[in-house]
């Protein structure tokens, strides 16, 4: 080889992304039956990806405009802006009234991490990242992208299938000042296992008195309770008089996966702050991407901005939370049919699009080799990928693969 072949000889073999590679694997499949409660995205009762009616409606407003397509601002659209701090602050916010919170444009969810962390990466270079054990994948490479060093703080108890606040706790007692602790507004990916408002309570105070810094990734508003009770924590933290961090997305909740809208939110303490924060992410934005895409928030300030669009989208997020339930409590009565001995409630207490069935890898394998349903090797499904025409056959080849750890009532 010559000196040019060589150049990225040493370059080495990617492994795959978790979630994103699995689902690449899972299109290329042909078997018909198959199944895809992989990746987190939400399907409709026929198995496909829904067009929102509202979006639908948006679209065909925007097109009808037909405007021009300059830059945006570093900070993106001011209208988008504005709505993401109405619908994840409520409309009548104090703090956002106060001019208190710095809000830009991102691309999706996973892009406000990112600049978040960049953001805190400059602020707190010291600091380390804690995040809930078990997370979501990516946050890891995300924030440890940064950076930061990644630490786990124990979420999950494996033995109730429930949500493990005292060991929570005890560790945010110890952790330094400034340290800062990724935490899930709703939803929890991988668990689907939420604390209560209470339990929100008594971490935001912990949160408070030792000095961390909360940020918060809220990716399935809506998806959990409802829009307003799945920022619950948001509440909580103004309430407190905390600063912390906010990622939102609207793939999920707008079904926009691919135009990739997001923000990220930064509370501060004062108007005067929220300014210079908010200079300090249009300068991590311009690092990065210079500005973000025009068109998805376009769609999203439509839907939002508008009084009966607006009715609309919650009407049909409703329903989507409505179908997950149902399939919830479908293959939870499946399951507990097969296999009477064991308990399956922990299915309809987790909440949002995943259950974490404690089904280990090698089952997973299992399901994915012998009946084409694929599922996180973790053991996380997503449940959106059930459907009624495939339900009892998903419930079967699980039934068949379990024991699960048989789980006790909590
Ligand atoms: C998931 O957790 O499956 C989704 O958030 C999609 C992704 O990017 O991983």
């Amino acid at each position: 080889m010559s000196g040019s072949d060589l150049l990225f000889e040493h370059v080495a073999d990617y492994p795959g992304d978790p979630i994103l590679t699995l689902n690449e694997v899972f299109r290329e499949d042909t078997r018909p039956h198959k199944v895809n409660l992989g990746v987190g995205v939400y399907l409709d009762d026929t198995g496909q990806l829904p067009l929102m009616a509202a979006v639908r409606e948006a679209e065909r407003r925007i097109l009808g405009r037909a405007a021009p397509k300059p830059y945006l601002p570093m900070s993106g659209n001011a209208e988008y802006r504005l709505a993401v701090q109405a619908l994840i602050f409520g409309p009548e916010s104090d703090v956002v009234r106060q001019g208190r919170v710095a809000t830009i444009q991102t691309v999706g969810g996973s892009g406000a991490l990112r600049l978040g962390g960049d953001f805190l990466k400059v602020a707190y270079p010291e600091s380390d990242v804690w995040v809930s054990d078990p997370t979501w994948d990516n946050h890891r490479g995300l924030l440890g992208g940064c950076g930061f060093r990644i630490r786990a703080y124990p979420y999950y108890d494996e033995l109730t299938g429930g949500f493990d606040a005292e060991r929570m706790l005890a560790i945010l007692d110890k952790m330094p000042a400034q340290s800062i602790v990724l935490l899930h507004a709703c939803c929890h990916n991988p668990t689907g296992v939420d604390p209560t408002d209470e339990q929100w309570s008594a971490i935001v105070e912990v949160l408070a008195r030792r000095r961390l810094i909360p940020f918060v990734d809220m990716a399935y508003q809506g998806f959990g309770r409802g829009l307003h009770e799945d920022a619950r924590l948001l509440e909580i933290l103004t309430d407190k008089g905390v600063s912390f961090l906010v990622a939102n997305s609207f793939s999920k909740n707008l079904s926009l996966y691919g135009e990739r809208c997001g923000a990220l939110s930064v509370v501060c303490a004062d108007a005067a702050q929220a300014k210079r924060v908010l200079g300090q992410l249009q300068a991590a934005v311009r690092r990065n991407y210079s500005s973000p895409p025009a068109h998805g928030a376009l769609i999203v300030a439509e839907v939002l901005c508008d009084a009966a669009l607006r009715q609309e989208w919650i009407a049909e997020l409703g329903s989507m939370r409505e179908r997950i339930t149902a399939m919830r409590t479908g293959l939870r009565h499946a399951l507990e049919a097969l296999r009477p001995d064991d308990d399956f409630a922990f299915i309809t207490r987790q909440r949002g699009m995943f259950s974490y069935t404690g089904l280990n890898a090698t089952q997973v394998n299992k399901l994915k080799n012998d009946s084409a349903i694929y599922l996180l090797r973790s053991g996380r499904a997503c449940m959106t990928g059930l459907i009624p025409s495939n339900l009892q056959r998903v419930a079967k080849a699980m039934a068949d693969v379990f024991p699960a750890p048989s789980l006790q009532t909590y």
